[in-house]
């Protein structure tokens, strides 16, 4: 029975909160998006890169961060943001911000065809031979007015052989200085080192981060933020610092084990009746199942180069 306002609830989750425990459930399991003071720091910085005026030495990003932080679910936020309805006159459909996924392998025709792909435009077999594939993709960004190309797990250039790797680099430095838009390359840190091992590249790129969380003021913001966004009838105690220290400890800091967890925690207290989360919730070992699997949590907690034998 759901009566009450749900006062401790924004307007819009206190209306779900009134629906049945499946409905519920199902509102919690799926994707939504938790604006926090890293992605909205973050989020400023991808808007000016986009507002930069086109000119031959843009600016360029590349956004780095652990898997699981986030960096997909910001991009994609970020594209939303700046999404804009058909152009009835041009009769194009304007595409300020264009998003690829980088393929496994980094060859020019893969690329390419990633970029076609994101544009919506038939790829592979349909356009012949690779330098009919550069020329038909740039043109279509031209087309859509793209001022941004995300390039999304831009580390799968790590993936190639050294020459593969020159080359995509060499790719890389024509798309900066000819296609007058700015690039925003997103991946785990190492792809760093990959990337600006190219001088010229070094000094078009500025990195930005989405950083583990630690125990502090912004992850409290975001815990609060996400359990706002969770359909529970009663208020829930999550503002605790031994609350917030375990949840960054055994999420290795990732976004993605500490939604998990949070997620859990929120399908069982609706489940056995209690409609919060608290400390106790996560002392069940089935909400921390998967989660800060080896290879996050060695990697987010790796002592420091040099302590290593
Ligand atoms: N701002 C956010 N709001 C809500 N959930 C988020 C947010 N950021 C991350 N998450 C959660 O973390 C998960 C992982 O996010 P995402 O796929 O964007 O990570 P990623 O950094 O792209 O990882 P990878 O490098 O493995 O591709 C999401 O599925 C979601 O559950
Ligand atoms: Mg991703």
């Amino acid at each position: 029975m759901a009566t009450g306002t749900f006062a401790h609830l924004p307007p819009d989750i206190q209306q779900i909160a009134h629906l049945d425990a499946d409905a519920r459930i199902a509102h919690i399991r799926a994707e939504r998006w938790i604006q926090h003071a890293a992605a909205e720091r973050l989020l400023g910085y991808l808007q000016e890169a986009c507002d930069q005026p086109p000119r031959e030495r843009m600016e360029n990003l590349l956004l780095l961060g652990e898997s699981g932080m986030g960096k997909t679910m910001l991009i994609r936020k970020f594209e939303r943001q700046n999404a804009v309805r058909f152009d009835e006159v041009a009769g194009v459909q304007r595409r300020p911000v264009v998003v690829m996924l980088m393929a496994p392998q980094p060859t020019e025709a893969e690329f390419f065809n990633r970029v076609l792909e994101a544009l919506d435009a038939p790829s592979a077999g349909y356009w012949a031979g690779g330098g009919q594939l550069r020329t038909s993709a740039i043109r279509l960004l031209r087309e859509v007015g793209a001022r941004v190309l995300v390039i999304d797990e831009i580390n799968s250039v790590l993936a190639g052989t050294p020459r593969q790797q020159r080359l995509f680099l060499q790719l890389l430095r024509f798309l900066s200085n000819n296609l007058r838009l700015a690039l925003v390359g997103a991946g785990v840190p190492e792809a760093r080192h990959a990337l600006l091992s190219d001088a010229q590249l070094r000094s078009r790129f500025t990195d930005i981060e989405l950083p583990a969380w630690t125990p502090g003021e912004d992850l409290r913001d975001f815990v609060t933020r996400l359990v706002w966004s969770l359909p529970l009838r009663q208020p829930s105690p999550v503002d605790s610092a031994k609350l917030r220290a375990m949840l960054a400890t055994r999420s290795g800091g990732v976004t993605l084990g500490i939604c998990k967890a949070v997620e859990r925690a929120a399908v069982a207290a609706i489940r056995n009746g209690r409609e919060r989360i608290e400390l106790a919730s996560f002392e069940d070992p089935e909400i921390w199942r998967g989660v800060a699997a080896p290879g996050r949590a060695t990697r987010a907690r790796r002592p420091p180069e040099g302590s290593r034998a």
